[in-house]
Protein backbone atom coordinates (compact mmCIF):
# COMPACT_ATOMS: atom_id res chain seq x y z
CA UNK A 1 0.00 0.00 0.00
CA UNK A 2 1.32 3.52 -0.89
CA UNK A 3 2.21 5.19 2.30
CA UNK A 4 2.99 8.98 3.76
CA UNK A 5 6.04 9.51 5.87
CA UNK A 6 5.82 11.99 8.33
CA UNK A 7 8.85 12.98 9.95
CA UNK A 8 7.94 14.00 13.46
CA UNK A 9 4.96 13.79 15.53
CA UNK A 10 2.91 17.07 14.36
CA UNK A 11 0.37 19.34 16.48
CA UNK A 12 -2.49 18.14 14.29
CA UNK A 13 -5.45 16.64 15.68
CA UNK A 14 -5.89 13.25 13.43
CA UNK A 15 -9.76 13.64 13.62
CA UNK A 16 -9.20 17.07 11.85
CA UNK A 17 -10.34 17.36 8.18
CA UNK A 18 -6.88 17.40 6.66
CA UNK A 19 -5.65 14.26 9.03
CA UNK A 20 -8.53 12.29 7.40
CA UNK A 21 -8.46 12.92 3.61
CA UNK A 22 -5.00 11.86 3.98
CA UNK A 23 -5.40 8.76 5.44
CA UNK A 24 -8.10 8.04 2.99
CA UNK A 25 -5.58 8.23 0.44
CA UNK A 26 -2.67 6.40 1.94
CA UNK A 27 -1.10 4.99 5.03
CA UNK A 28 0.29 7.86 6.94
CA UNK A 29 3.20 6.70 9.32
CA UNK A 30 5.12 8.83 11.66
CA UNK A 31 8.79 8.07 11.20
CA UNK A 32 12.46 10.06 11.19
CA UNK A 33 12.57 9.91 7.49
CA UNK A 34 16.77 9.84 7.68
CA UNK A 35 16.44 6.51 9.27
CA UNK A 36 12.90 4.25 7.68
CA UNK A 37 12.15 2.78 4.70
CA UNK A 38 11.04 4.87 1.68
CA UNK A 39 10.13 2.23 -1.01
CA UNK A 40 6.50 2.58 -1.32
CA UNK A 41 6.28 6.37 -0.08
CA UNK A 42 4.48 8.67 -2.16
CA UNK A 43 4.39 11.85 -0.01
CA UNK A 44 6.31 12.27 2.37
CA UNK A 45 6.41 15.55 5.39
CA UNK A 46 10.22 16.97 6.01
CA UNK A 47 11.36 19.07 9.01
CA UNK A 48 14.12 21.16 8.13
CA UNK A 49 16.82 19.14 9.71
CA UNK A 50 16.19 16.99 6.84
CA UNK A 51 18.38 17.00 4.04
CA UNK A 52 16.48 16.20 1.60
CA UNK A 53 18.68 15.57 -1.56
CA UNK A 54 19.63 13.24 -4.73
CA UNK A 55 20.15 10.50 -2.64
CA UNK A 56 17.08 10.75 -0.49
CA UNK A 57 15.24 10.32 -3.54
CA UNK A 58 16.76 7.38 -4.60
CA UNK A 59 15.48 5.54 -1.54
CA UNK A 60 12.13 6.77 -2.51
CA UNK A 61 11.66 6.20 -5.92
CA UNK A 62 8.16 6.57 -5.99
CA UNK A 63 7.51 10.00 -4.13
CA UNK A 64 5.33 12.91 -5.78
CA UNK A 65 5.82 15.10 -2.93
CA UNK A 66 7.75 16.86 -0.13
CA UNK A 67 5.99 19.03 1.98
CA UNK A 68 8.87 20.91 3.88
CA UNK A 69 7.36 22.30 7.63
CA UNK A 70 8.82 25.38 7.71
CA UNK A 71 9.09 28.50 5.22
CA UNK A 72 12.78 27.97 4.50
CA UNK A 73 13.77 24.92 2.11
CA UNK A 74 17.66 25.24 1.70
CA UNK A 75 17.42 21.79 3.17
CA UNK A 76 16.05 20.51 -0.21
CA UNK A 77 17.56 20.31 -3.29
CA UNK A 78 15.01 21.96 -5.35
CA UNK A 79 16.45 20.82 -9.30
CA UNK A 80 16.64 17.06 -7.73
CA UNK A 81 13.01 16.94 -6.33
CA UNK A 82 12.34 18.43 -9.70
CA UNK A 83 14.55 15.84 -12.60
CA UNK A 84 12.73 13.44 -9.92
CA UNK A 85 8.91 14.57 -10.82
CA UNK A 86 8.32 15.09 -7.11
CA UNK A 87 6.50 19.06 -5.72
CA UNK A 88 8.04 20.37 -3.06
CA UNK A 89 5.89 22.42 -0.92
CA UNK A 90 6.63 24.81 2.01
CA UNK A 91 4.43 26.76 4.75
CA UNK A 92 4.64 30.29 4.09
CA UNK A 93 2.11 32.75 5.42
CA UNK A 94 0.90 31.21 8.85
CA UNK A 95 4.40 31.69 10.58
CA UNK A 96 5.11 35.12 9.57
CA UNK A 97 3.62 36.87 12.49
CA UNK A 98 5.09 34.49 15.22
CA UNK A 99 8.78 34.76 13.63
CA UNK A 100 8.30 38.85 13.01
CA UNK A 101 7.38 39.03 17.13
CA UNK A 102 10.34 36.60 17.79
CA UNK A 103 12.99 38.94 16.07
CA UNK A 104 10.89 42.09 17.96
CA UNK A 105 11.61 40.38 20.86
CA UNK A 106 15.38 40.02 20.16
CA UNK A 107 15.65 43.23 19.59
CA UNK A 108 14.89 44.01 22.95
CA UNK A 109 16.80 40.93 24.21
CA UNK A 110 19.87 42.38 22.70
CA UNK A 111 19.16 45.97 23.20
CA UNK A 112 18.12 45.55 27.04
CA UNK A 113 20.70 42.80 27.94
CA UNK A 114 18.50 39.91 28.68
CA UNK A 115 21.54 37.82 28.82
CA UNK A 116 23.67 40.29 30.95
CA UNK A 117 20.73 40.18 33.54
CA UNK A 118 19.92 36.41 33.84
CA UNK A 119 23.67 35.82 34.53
CA UNK A 120 23.60 38.06 37.15
CA UNK A 121 20.38 36.47 39.14
CA UNK A 122 21.37 32.76 37.68
CA UNK A 123 25.09 33.42 39.49
CA UNK A 124 23.78 35.20 42.40
CA UNK A 125 26.10 38.25 41.23
CA UNK A 126 23.47 40.78 41.83
CA UNK A 127 23.91 43.20 44.21
CA UNK A 128 21.23 45.46 44.46
CA UNK A 129 19.33 48.11 41.92
CA UNK A 130 21.80 50.36 40.81
CA UNK A 131 22.06 54.31 38.10
CA UNK A 132 24.42 52.02 35.93
CA UNK A 133 23.35 48.69 36.16
CA UNK A 134 23.02 47.40 32.39
CA UNK A 135 22.74 50.41 30.97
CA UNK A 136 20.96 49.68 27.04
CA UNK A 137 19.27 51.54 24.57
CA UNK A 138 15.67 51.88 23.69
CA UNK A 139 13.74 50.68 20.07
CA UNK A 140 12.13 54.31 19.81
CA UNK A 141 13.70 56.61 17.79
CA UNK A 142 16.30 53.74 16.33
CA UNK A 143 17.09 52.76 12.67
CA UNK A 144 16.40 49.40 11.74
CA UNK A 145 17.67 47.76 9.05
CA UNK A 146 15.57 44.57 7.20
CA UNK A 147 17.80 42.36 5.02
CA UNK A 148 15.02 40.53 3.10
CA UNK A 149 12.06 42.32 2.24
CA UNK A 150 9.87 39.67 2.01
CA UNK A 151 6.69 38.43 4.36
CA UNK A 152 8.57 38.25 7.30
CA UNK A 153 10.44 41.17 6.67
CA UNK A 154 7.57 43.10 5.86
CA UNK A 155 5.85 42.16 9.14
CA UNK A 156 8.81 43.17 11.19
CA UNK A 157 8.94 46.73 9.97
CA UNK A 158 5.57 46.93 10.32
CA UNK A 159 5.58 45.84 14.03
CA UNK A 160 9.10 47.99 14.35
CA UNK A 161 7.61 51.41 12.91
CA UNK A 162 4.81 50.90 15.74
CA UNK A 163 7.51 50.64 18.34
CA UNK A 164 8.84 53.82 17.20
CA UNK A 165 11.80 52.45 14.78
CA UNK A 166 12.70 54.01 11.91
CA UNK A 167 12.89 51.11 8.69
CA UNK A 168 14.85 50.73 5.97
CA UNK A 169 15.55 48.05 4.00
CA UNK A 170 17.45 45.71 1.51
CA UNK A 171 15.71 43.20 -0.55
CA UNK A 172 17.18 40.49 -3.52
CA UNK A 173 16.58 43.05 -6.03
CA UNK A 174 18.80 45.89 -4.03
CA UNK A 175 22.33 46.36 -5.04
CA UNK A 176 25.45 45.80 -2.84
CA UNK A 177 25.61 49.92 -2.18
CA UNK A 178 22.56 49.81 -1.02
CA UNK A 179 23.12 47.18 1.37
CA UNK A 180 26.17 48.81 2.25
CA UNK A 181 24.47 51.84 2.58
CA UNK A 182 21.70 49.99 4.99
CA UNK A 183 24.77 48.33 7.04
CA UNK A 184 26.53 51.99 7.84
CA UNK A 185 23.70 53.37 9.12
CA UNK A 186 21.24 51.06 10.73
CA UNK A 187 21.50 50.97 15.20
CA UNK A 188 19.77 47.09 14.41
CA UNK A 189 20.24 44.63 11.77
CA UNK A 190 17.93 41.40 11.01
CA UNK A 191 17.95 39.52 8.80
CA UNK A 192 15.01 37.69 6.83
CA UNK A 193 16.08 36.00 3.27
CA UNK A 194 16.34 32.75 2.61
CA UNK A 195 19.66 31.17 2.24
CA UNK A 196 21.11 30.23 -0.75
CA UNK A 197 24.37 30.16 -3.20
CA UNK A 198 23.54 33.95 -2.94
CA UNK A 199 22.82 34.66 0.26
CA UNK A 200 25.49 32.29 1.85
CA UNK A 201 27.66 34.29 4.14
CA UNK A 202 25.76 37.56 3.33
CA UNK A 203 27.22 39.02 6.50
CA UNK A 204 31.37 38.31 6.25
CA UNK A 205 34.17 40.60 7.21
CA UNK A 206 33.39 43.37 4.46
CA UNK A 207 30.36 43.96 5.51
CA UNK A 208 30.60 43.81 9.74
CA UNK A 209 33.58 46.11 8.57
CA UNK A 210 31.12 48.99 6.99
CA UNK A 211 28.23 48.13 10.11
CA UNK A 212 27.89 51.12 12.30
CA UNK A 213 29.76 51.59 15.88
CA UNK A 214 27.35 49.65 18.53
CA UNK A 215 25.02 48.17 16.36
CA UNK A 216 23.05 44.80 17.09
CA UNK A 217 23.08 42.27 14.72
CA UNK A 218 19.48 40.22 14.64
CA UNK A 219 18.85 36.82 13.04
CA UNK A 220 15.90 34.67 13.09
CA UNK A 221 16.57 33.29 9.39
CA UNK A 222 19.56 30.99 9.17
CA UNK A 223 22.49 30.76 10.31
CA UNK A 224 24.53 30.36 7.76
CA UNK A 225 23.97 34.07 6.31
CA UNK A 226 26.20 35.16 8.68
CA UNK A 227 30.40 34.17 8.54
CA UNK A 228 30.36 33.31 12.40
CA UNK A 229 34.32 34.20 12.66
CA UNK A 230 33.42 37.60 11.17
CA UNK A 231 30.81 38.11 13.87
CA UNK A 232 32.69 37.24 16.63
CA UNK A 233 35.67 39.23 16.42
CA UNK A 234 33.07 42.18 15.16
CA UNK A 235 31.56 41.42 18.85
CA UNK A 236 35.38 41.18 20.31
CA UNK A 237 36.32 44.40 18.48
CA UNK A 238 33.07 46.26 20.20
CA UNK A 239 32.02 47.33 16.45
CA UNK A 240 28.57 45.64 17.14
CA UNK A 241 26.99 45.97 20.83
CA UNK A 242 25.49 42.84 20.93
CA UNK A 243 23.91 40.23 19.04
CA UNK A 244 20.49 38.14 19.42
CA UNK A 245 20.18 34.64 17.17
CA UNK A 246 17.50 32.62 16.77
CA UNK A 247 19.60 30.35 14.53
CA UNK A 248 23.00 29.54 14.15
CA UNK A 249 25.44 27.52 11.63
CA UNK A 250 25.86 23.93 12.28
CA UNK A 251 22.62 23.58 14.42
CA UNK A 252 22.20 22.36 17.02
CA UNK A 253 26.19 22.92 17.99
CA UNK A 254 26.70 26.60 18.92
CA UNK A 255 30.53 27.47 18.70
CA UNK A 256 32.10 28.02 21.67
CA UNK A 257 33.34 31.09 21.06
CA UNK A 258 29.56 32.55 20.56
CA UNK A 259 28.93 30.42 23.97
CA UNK A 260 31.19 32.70 25.61
CA UNK A 261 30.16 36.47 24.56
CA UNK A 262 28.55 38.16 27.46
CA UNK A 263 26.23 39.86 24.93
CA UNK A 264 25.49 36.88 22.55
CA UNK A 265 21.91 36.06 23.29
CA UNK A 266 21.08 32.80 21.14
CA UNK A 267 17.55 30.76 21.41
CA UNK A 268 17.61 27.05 20.22
CA UNK A 269 15.53 28.19 16.47
CA UNK A 270 12.03 28.77 17.39
CA UNK A 271 11.17 31.54 15.39
CA UNK A 272 7.78 29.62 14.01
CA UNK A 273 7.14 28.10 17.93
CA UNK A 274 3.96 28.94 18.76
CA UNK A 275 0.84 26.95 19.34
CA UNK A 276 -1.41 28.93 16.53
CA UNK A 277 1.56 28.65 14.18
CA UNK A 278 3.09 25.08 14.32
CA UNK A 279 -1.08 23.86 14.13
CA UNK A 280 -1.76 25.78 11.08
CA UNK A 281 2.05 24.35 9.37
CA UNK A 282 0.44 21.10 10.12
CA UNK A 283 -2.46 21.96 8.10
CA UNK A 284 -1.06 23.65 5.31
CA UNK A 285 1.67 20.48 4.95
CA UNK A 286 -0.95 17.58 5.49
CA UNK A 287 -3.55 19.68 3.38
CA UNK A 288 -1.06 20.29 0.47
CA UNK A 289 0.60 16.29 0.61
CA UNK A 290 -3.37 15.19 0.21
CA UNK A 291 -3.33 17.65 -2.51
CA UNK A 292 -0.87 16.02 -4.80
CA UNK A 293 -1.85 12.67 -4.39
CA UNK A 294 -5.57 13.30 -5.15
CA UNK A 295 -4.26 14.90 -8.55
CA UNK A 296 -4.33 18.66 -7.38
CA UNK A 297 -2.19 21.78 -6.85
CA UNK A 298 -1.66 22.76 -3.89
CA UNK A 299 -0.82 26.68 -3.73
CA UNK A 300 2.38 26.74 -1.54
CA UNK A 301 4.25 24.92 -3.94
CA UNK A 302 8.18 25.98 -4.82
CA UNK A 303 9.11 23.94 -8.11
C1 LIG B 1 11.95 27.87 10.03
O1 LIG B 1 13.11 28.11 10.18
C2 LIG B 1 11.29 27.97 8.79
O2 LIG B 1 11.94 28.18 7.75
O3 LIG B 1 10.06 27.81 8.77
C1 LIG C 1 12.94 51.72 38.80
O1 LIG C 1 12.68 50.61 39.25
C2 LIG C 1 12.16 52.91 39.03
O2 LIG C 1 11.19 52.84 39.84
O3 LIG C 1 12.47 53.92 38.41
Amino acid sequence: MVEVVISRKLPIDEQSPEWRRLARLARVRVAPLARTNLKNAVGVLSVLSDTIDAAFFKRAPHLKVVANYAVGYNNIDVAAATRHGALVCNTPDVLTNATAELAIGLMFAAARRFKEGTELIRTRRFKGWDPYLLLGRELGGAKLGVIGYGRIGEAVAHKARALGMRVVKHGSRNTANNLERLLASSDFISLHCPLNSQTKGLLGPRQFAVMKHGAFLINAARGELVDESALVRALRTKRLAGAALDVFGGEPHLRAALLRQPNVFVLPHLGSATREARVAMAKLAVGAIAAVLSGRTPKNRVN
